[in-house]
C-alpha cells in the first residue's frame, strides 16, 4: 500500500540554523546525501533540493523547527533537545544524533545556593520559561517567578534582574568569565531528530531506513 507514493514524494527536512545545521549536513554526507547548493554561504536561498533522493531541506530558526514538523510542513526536523522540551510540540523524537552535547542547568552566584536549598520564592531568568517552570514547579515543588529573556541570560543575576538563570552550559566558560556557577543540573541535551506523526505512518519504511543509515554513523 502506498509504495509508489512513498518513493515519489519529497521528504522535507527542517534544520535549525547555525552550527546544528552544519553538523547535520556533515552527518548526512556520510550516508551519501549531499546538497551542494546549501553550502554556498553567499546564497540567500532558503529551500534546497536533492533530486536524486527526493529530499528537500530548509533552514529555520531553531524554535520554529518543531512547529514546521508538527504541522507537517517538514517531515523531519533536527533541533536541540532544549528546543524539543521548550516547544513541547506533538512530534515523534526518533533519534539522538549525539552532537551538540551540553546541559540545561540552574546557574547563578554561589550565594544563590542557599536560596535554592531553602525553597525561597526566587526570580529565575531564562530563554526557556517552560523548562524552568516544569523543573521548579513539577520536579522541585518550589514556587518561583520566571522572567523570560531572549539571550545573554547570564546578565540576569549580574545586574540584579534575577537570583538565578536556567540556561545551557556547554564548556562553562561563559559562566566562569562572569563569576557564575552551575548550581543544579536539570538534564543533558544534544541534537535530536524529530518526525511528523503522520509522516511516520505514511512514510514508515523510508524514514526507518534513513534512521537506520544515520544511526550507523553516529
Ligand atoms: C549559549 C548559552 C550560554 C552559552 C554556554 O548561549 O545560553 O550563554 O552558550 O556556552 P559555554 O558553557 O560553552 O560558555 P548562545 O551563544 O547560544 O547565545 P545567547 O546567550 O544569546 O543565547
Amino acid at each position: 500500500m502506498g509504495t509508489i507514493m512513498e518513493e515519489t514524494r519529497y521528504l522535507t527536512f527542517a534544520l535549525g540554523k547555525g552550527r546544528l545545521a552544519h553538523k547535520t549536513l556533515e552527518l548526512l554526507e556520510k550516508i551519501g546525501i549531499t546538497c551542494e547548493e546549501m553550502k554556498d554561504k553567499s546564497s540567500r536561498k532558503l529551500v534546497f533540493v536533492n533530486e536524486e533522493r527526493k529530499l528537500r531541506f530548509f533552514l529555520a530558526k531553531g524554535p520554529d523547527v518543531p512547529t514546521y514538523v508538527e504541522y507537517g510542513a517538514a517531515d523531519i526536523g533536527v533541533v536541540g533537545k532544549d528546543t524539543v522540551l521548550e516547544e513541547n510540540r506533538r512530534v515523534h523524537e526518533v533519534l539522538d544524533l549525539g552532537f551538540g552535547k551540553c546541559r540545561m542547568c540552574v546557574c547563578g552566584p554561589e550565594s544563590a545556593r542557599e536560596l535554592l536549598m531553602h525553597h525561597e520564592r526566587i526570580r529565575v531568568a531564562s530563554k526557556y520559561p517552560n523548562i524552568a517552570k516544569d523543573y521548579f514547579y513539577n520536579k522541585k515543588h518550589q514556587t518561583v517567578d520566571i522572567i523570560r529573556l531572549n539571550g545573554s541570560v547570564e546578565l540576569g543575576p549580574m545586574v540584579g534582574l534575577s537570583d538565578v538563570i536556567v540556561d545551557i552550559v556547554e564548556t562553562g566558560s561563559t559562566l566562569k568569565e562572569n563569576g557564575l556557577a552551575v548550581l543544579e543540573e536539570i538534564c543533558p541535551l544534544s541534537a535530536r531528530m524529530i518526525v511528523n506523526q503522520v509522516s511516520m505512518q505514511m512514510q514508515t519504511e523510508r524514514i526507518r531506513r534513513l534512521i537506520h543509515e544515520i544511526r550507523e554513523h553516529i
